[in-house]
């Protein structure tokens, strides 16, 4: 499997990824999208909104970041949303107790401890009080992974939400807080959109948009960030039926994954131990990077949790009338919380393969190849001439203005075109297309395919027709 730094160094180098204000020694925590990471980001948030969306019982919204702080009273948030925190006095370290603990085990577990690493993992999966994870660590003498000692603080709750404040004055009144999930933009507007859509029960609300959790430890590149973006629905339900559609949203998430080209194997369904303050039942969708199993997202069943807070704190009513069986009830809540930053990063990690291949000398080379789906690649085709000459940089520009008016398509005139070919390869474009001598001739060029490297003839005026096959058809 492809190392993390290799996936790193790519998305640096070729411009997918960048670290935040890296000029001023980088922002933990936060990066940022470059020219082809932003294209491959916008098409994974297409593809999700068009299989949300398309279809009649989901509508879509994009609610602000900044919301009435009441909202994440209501929510739970201003409470509950906190993760344990301890301190190691010698080397000054911060760790999230529980993550610090769950490394633990696996040290255990590699050096086949299996016995003592359940009896700790059992004690993690029920505990829930600062203490609880105090008395763990201490009991089972874990050391610091830096300075090997056990001089612990004792471990506190940290409310991972970030504050700001709205308008001119910095008080306790003026407080708001960077939304930690674009979900309650849903159900704050549970109302506005049903009263102003002709949906029936049941039916979801889609989101794509920015979320923020003070994470205390970041780790593993888009893994755990502080800044992120999230793709979450909320499908409105009757009470009862939650099991029925858990199911039904378990099983459509997955495919979505797979149909959107990631391998099946590498991807694992893990029911959750321990729950989130607002849901009774969840599961996660797993992918296999290269440090291990994590989430990349979640399929929560959050009952009416959300909507009976927000009707109690507001005064609002937030019920459903359903005139067909004259019930009036306040809906069950099935959400799907992706992450889309995550999901990028199982996209590439994915997608990356290297392969020896011979070259035009004949010599074995290594080719790196990302096998992204045609619909999340950055680039569709590059247009080259074969040599700049000939007439064959005027003919290939021309051609390559066509095709941008319905693909993302670059053109490359520089280096040998194999090297042309390896650049391309290396961001996953799907197809090059080469302008030649033959071109000139018969208005025909060829037309290479990045997975088999396969190359055929096509009459130039056929391309927008290829494309269009090649492009459409697929399900999400
Ligand atoms: N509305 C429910 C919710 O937010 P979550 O399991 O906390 O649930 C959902 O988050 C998804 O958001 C995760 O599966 C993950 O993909 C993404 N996510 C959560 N925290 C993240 C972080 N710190 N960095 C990057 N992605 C994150």
């Amino acid at each position: 499997m492809v190392k993390l730094e290799t996936i790193i160094s790519l998305a640096k180098r070729r411009g997918f990824v960048f670290q935040s204000s890296e000029i001023y020694g980088g922002l933990n925590g936060c990066w940022d999208f470059g020219q082809l990471g932003v294209e491959m980001l916008r098409n994974i948030k297409e593809l999700w909104w068009r299989s949300m969306t398309y279809r009649k019982d989901i509508e879509g919204i994009d609610a602000s970041i900044l919301m009435h702080p009441r909202t994440w009273d209501a929510s739970g948030h201003t409470s509950k949303f906190s993760d344990p925190m301890i301190d190691n006095k010698t080397s000054k370290a911060r760790y999230r107790a529980d993550n610090l603990i769950e490394d633990y085990i696996d040290t255990l577990k590699r050096k086949g401890k299996n016995d003592l690493a359940y009896e700790i993992e059992t004690k993690l999966n029920s505990a829930e009080e600062p203490l609880d994870y105090y008395k763990i660590i201490i009991d089972y003498k874990i050391p610091d992974p830096i300075s090997g000692t056990c001089d612990w603080t004792e471990v506190r709750n940290f409310n991972l939400m970030f504050k700001t404040f709205i308008g001119p004055v910095e008080d306790q009144s003026s407080v708001v807080y960077l939304r930690p999930e674009s979900a309650q933009g849903i159900f704050v507007n549970f109302k506005n959109v049903l009263d102003s859509s002709r949906q029936k029960i049941p039916f979801g609300i889609a989101q794509i948009g920015k979320a923020f959790r003070n994470e205390i430890n970041t780790k593993n590149f888009l893994f755990r960030t502080r800044e992120f973006e999230q793709m979450e629905m909320q499908y409105f339900i009757k009470p009862g039926t939650e099991i029925e559609w858990f199911e039904y949203w378990k099983e459509e998430r997955m495919k979505w994954f797979v149909n959107c080209g990631i391998k099946a194997e590498r991807l694992n369904f893990k029911k959750h131990e321990k729950l989130a303050h607002y849901a009774n039942y969840a599961i996660d969708i797993e992918y296999e990077f290269p440090f291990g199993w994590g989430e990349i997202e979640g399929i929560h069943s959050r009952t009416d949790f959300d909507l009976s807070n927000h009707q109690q704190f507001s005064g609002k009513k937030l019920e459903y009338f359903d005139a067909v069986t004259n019930e009036r009830y306040i809906p069950y809540v099935i959400e799907t919380s992706g992450g889309v930053t995550r999901s990028f990063m199982a996209f590439l990690c994915d997608a990356y393969d290297e392969e020896d291949i011979q070259n035009e000398d004949g010599k074995i080379e290594k080719r790196v190849v990302l096998r992204l789906h045609p619909l999340i690649a950055p680039i569709t085709a590059a247009v080259f001439p074969l040599v700049n000459k000939e007439g064959m940089p005027e003919y290939a520009e021309k051609l390559f203005l066509d095709l941008q008016k319905i693909i993302r398509v670059r053109y490359d005139s520089s280096g040998a075109i194999g090297r042309r070919y390896r650049r391309q390869d290396e961001v996953g474009t799907p197809y090059c297309i080469t302008v030649d001598g033959q071109t000139l001739q018969d208005n025909t060029v060829t037309v290479r395919d990045r997975d088999s490297m396969y190359q055929i003839r096509i009459n130039a005026d056929n391309l927008k027709q290829f494309f269009l096959e090649k492009l459409t058809g697929y399900t999400f």
